[in-house]
């Protein structure tokens, strides 16, 4: 492969860099959630870079425990829903997709502005042909990631946290996110959501706990998991 790596390199640091605030942006992100707003670094002239082929792994060998681990578009809910496909489309462009399940509704406006504020720099300036959403496909996407946020669980109200297992489940669980709420699966549901914790904690690198330890783990989330439909658990 053909690669120059000066332009590339140039605007890999820039990716890397918080970006000023883009004009028309913030309105739109914060009628949506109480994000923090992230606004530091400064715009330097650079124009002219052209698309790029080689970032996606130049990204990943540079940074890639601050990126998302990936999913595959088929597990998306809703996949062929407007905001699945819009997420696909501008969210791909310079690392894998990323989960809804990533982040809390209220977590996701912040995320979504330093991300976007990226992509509308580099397409700005016609940078590794990056793209950038419309606002309402921003709308849309933003509105699609809040919808199928990660659920948070409220301490204040959260039972038995104090107690080994609960413990372990706070410990083990709020290490990638939000420590989940076990009200968001049915208990049916929880043993196959704990095993594909186990496999990105793996894909991760941080340490797995003992089966005993993540037994307890599921234990305390099937206890206070959802009822299910039909009126038993
Ligand atoms: C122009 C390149 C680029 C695009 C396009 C991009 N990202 Fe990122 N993303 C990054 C970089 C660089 C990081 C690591 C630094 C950071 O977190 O700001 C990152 C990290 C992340 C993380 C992990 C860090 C965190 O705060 O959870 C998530 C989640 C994420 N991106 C979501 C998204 C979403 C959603 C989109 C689409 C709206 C998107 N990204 C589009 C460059 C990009
Ligand atoms: C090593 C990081 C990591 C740890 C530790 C972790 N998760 Fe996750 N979690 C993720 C990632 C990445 C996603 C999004 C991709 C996915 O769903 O697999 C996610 C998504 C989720 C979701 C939303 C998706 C869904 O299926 O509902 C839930 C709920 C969840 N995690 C629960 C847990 C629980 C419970 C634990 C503790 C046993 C845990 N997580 C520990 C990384 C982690």
């Amino acid at each position: 492969m053909n690669r120059r790596p000066g332009p590339l390199i140039a605007g890999m640091l820039m990716i890397a860099a918080g970006l000023a605030g883009i004009v028309g942006l913030r309105p739109i992100l914060m009628s949506r959630g109480p994000g923090g707003i992230i606004n530091r670094g400064g715009m330097m002239g650079m124009g002219g870079m052209m698309g790029h082929g080689g970032m996606k792994p130049m990204m990943q060998a540079m940074m890639g425990n601050m990126l998302p681990l990936g999913i595959d578009p088929a597990t998306l809910p809703m996949p062929r829903s407007a905001g699945a496909k819009s997420l696909q489309h501008f969210c791909t462009q310079c690392h894998e997709l990323p989960a809804p399940g990533l982040h809390t509704a209220a977590e996701w406006p912040a995320v979504v502005e330093r991300m976007v504020a990226r992509e509308r720099m580099m397409s700005a300036y016609n940078m590794m042909g990056i793209q950038a959403p419309s606002d309402e496909e921003l709308a849309t996407l933003l509105a699609y990631l809040q919808r199928y946020a990660q659920m948070p669980l409220n301490k204040a109200t959260a039972k038995e946290l104090d107690t080994p297992a609960g413990r372990a489940f706070s410990e083990t669980c709020s290490q990638c996110h939000a420590l989940p709420d076990p009200a968001q699966h049915t208990a049916a549901d929880w043993p196959g959501v704990v095993l594909r914790m186990k496999h990105n904690m793996e894909a991760r690198g941080k340490p797995v706990p003992a089966p005993s330890t993540l037994d307890a783990v599921e234990a305390y989330l099937q206890k206070y998991a959802k009822r299910s439909g039909k009126g038993g658990v």
